[in-house]
């Protein structure tokens, strides 16, 4: 099922290349790019840079999608198109101010201690956009690229090798390694330069930056309250919308690491769509900062309890609404289902976690969005089940996952999870406003002459 889907969507990418490059910058604030980024531009859309000639960059992240993903797929299939990937791809949109992984980062709220912050990929092990690139390239399970000599080659026969040396330099390709670290210069200047990775064309910049006008709907509105209420969701407080490091601001960041205990992705969800095939594997946990894609801080034995086990990087929310696949491993698809699992993740963990089937008493049937249809009264729920039990120590209970103070990570210790069975903090209508504001995050907003005057997100 997954694997049909996800040739769908592979072929559905024809033809996307060029003529999409071509359109990305016909932004008229667009200056020239450099030689660098031009090569870059290239490269991203070059599917020969892949394993079977099959897979560019922009097949996982698509310009017409925030350069995300054009599915709702979990994972996506690789060059092989045999293999899935291991956790869910991101858009690439407004990446460039990302700082540079830091065991003890400074907080951009000025307020919050230092903390694990900053880094490419949801466990920040890519120090750089450059350095990034090489990632993708040669991961069987991507573009499939046996070596970094294969990739070189692929340059150096293609269609911009004049360009590449006129950028890079005419002796660029005598040496493999210098080559195809130019290669992830190129592609770090196009994500830098092009401002199709950051347009800042969304209703809320329109809004909060007041350009042109465009005022917020009043749900739209009570949504944006509610983001930054330190009482009721705590949004802000790890999607932080102040100024960055760089200065620009708006992003939903402030680039820390949180263990929210995400359900696993795997076959235990009734009719699971598309499980990731790592997790078949009952011993394999993806988790995050502590390995095992990131290296440097791994546990001794899955046993031993370890502070970063669990943790991902808080996502830039900017395009979320455009996006089908929610959390590092992509359990989720939809927005409401986002909300929903802050909401209910410990006052009703049946909803989200497997439950021990050795219970007794009658399923009930729980709300559509939940990812567990029926549960079983009275039974154990394995909660936090993406996680080995030495590490689930670590999972968060800020608000608006626990109870206790928002807004203030320092204040974590008067905090404790919510009791199963008590009253969610959200309530349908607060969910559904939040909605509504995420929604407001999409670039390409058009004002239109005639605003609605009824339906969804207005009133
Ligand atoms: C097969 C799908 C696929 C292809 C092809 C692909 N990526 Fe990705 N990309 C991903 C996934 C999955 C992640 C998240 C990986 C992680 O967190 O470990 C990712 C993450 C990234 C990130 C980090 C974003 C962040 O928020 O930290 C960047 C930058 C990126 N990709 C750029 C590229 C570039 C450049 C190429 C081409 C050279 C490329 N990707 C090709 C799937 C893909
Ligand atoms: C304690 C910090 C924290 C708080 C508070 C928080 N988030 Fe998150 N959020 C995260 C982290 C970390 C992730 C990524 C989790 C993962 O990948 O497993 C995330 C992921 C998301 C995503 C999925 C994005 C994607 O592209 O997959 C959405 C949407 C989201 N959060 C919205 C919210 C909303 C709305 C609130 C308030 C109700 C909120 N968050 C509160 C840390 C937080």
């Amino acid at each position: 099922m997954a694997l049909s889907i996800a040739l769908l969507a592979l072929a559905g990418c024809e033809g996307k290349s060029a003529a999409t490059a071509a359109t990305s910058t016909a932004n008229p604030r667009q200056p020239a790019l450099s030689l660098g980024a031009q090569v870059g531009q290239l490269a991203f859309f070059d599917k020969n840079l892949s394993g079977g000639r099959n897979m560019s960059c922009a097949s996982c992240h698509d310009p017409q999608y925030a350069y995300g993903p054009p599915n709702s797929i979990s994972v996506q299939l690789g060059s092989d198109t045999r293999q899935a990937g291991v956790r869910a791809v991101p858009s690439l949109r407004y990446r460039e101010s990302t700082p540079a992984f830091d065991d003890d980062a400074p907080n951009p709220d000025g307020v919050t201690s230092n903390s694990p912050g900053g880094g490419f990929m949801a466990d920040g092990r890519a120090a750089t956009m450059a350095a990034q690139a090489a990632l993708p390239l040669l991961n069987p399970l991507e573009m499939n690229n046996t070596s970094k000599d294969a990739v070189v080659k692929a340059v150096q026969s293609g269609a911009y090798a004049g360009l590449f040396k006129q950028a890079f330099g005419a002796d660029v390709f005598d040496n493999t390694d210098k080559a195809f670290d130019a290669l992830g210069t190129a592609i770090q200047a196009l994500e830098t330069e092009d401002l199709s990775f950051h347009p800042y064309s969304s209703k809320y910049d329109l809004y909060v930056f007041n350009k042109i006008g465009g005022t917020l709907t009043p749900a739209e509105r009570r949504g944006e309250v509610l983001f930054h209420s330190t009482g009721v969701t705590n949004c802000s407080g790890c999607h932080y919308t102040g100024a960055n490091f760089n200065g620009n601001s708006g992003l939903m960041t402030d680039f820390t690491y949180q263990a929210l205990g995400a359900p696993r992705n795997d076959r235990s969800i009734p009719n699971n769509p598309d499980p990731i095939p790592a997790n078949d594997d009952p011993k394999y946990f993806d988790m995050g900062l502590c390995g095992p894609y990131r290296t440097d801080h791994m546990p001794s034995t899955p046993q031993t309890a370890n502070p970063y086990c669990g943790m991902f990087k808080v996502p830039v929310l900017r395009n979320v609404a455009t996006r089908g696949a929610f959390f590092h491993n992509g359990v989720l698809h939809s927005l409401e289902q986002v909300v929903n699992f802050y909401n209910t993740r410990d006052t009703n963990p049946e909803y989200w976690y497997p439950a021990d089937k050795d219970g007794t008493g009658t399923p009930q049937a729980n709300p559509a969005w939940a990812l567990q249809p029926t549960h079983v009264p009275g039974a154990t729920v394995n909660k936090y089940n993406d996680l080995p039990p030495a590490q689930q120590g670590n999972i968060d209970e800020e608000v608006p996952l626990g109870t206790g103070e928002g807004g203030d990570k320092t204040l974590a210790s008067g905090t404790q999870p919510r009791a199963p069975g008590s009253p969610p903090v959200m309530t349908p209508q607060q969910i559904a406003d939040l909605v509504c504001f995420l929604g407001v995050l999409s670039d390409g907003y058009q004002p239109s002459a005639k605003p609605p005057t009824s339906g969804k997100c207005v009133n």
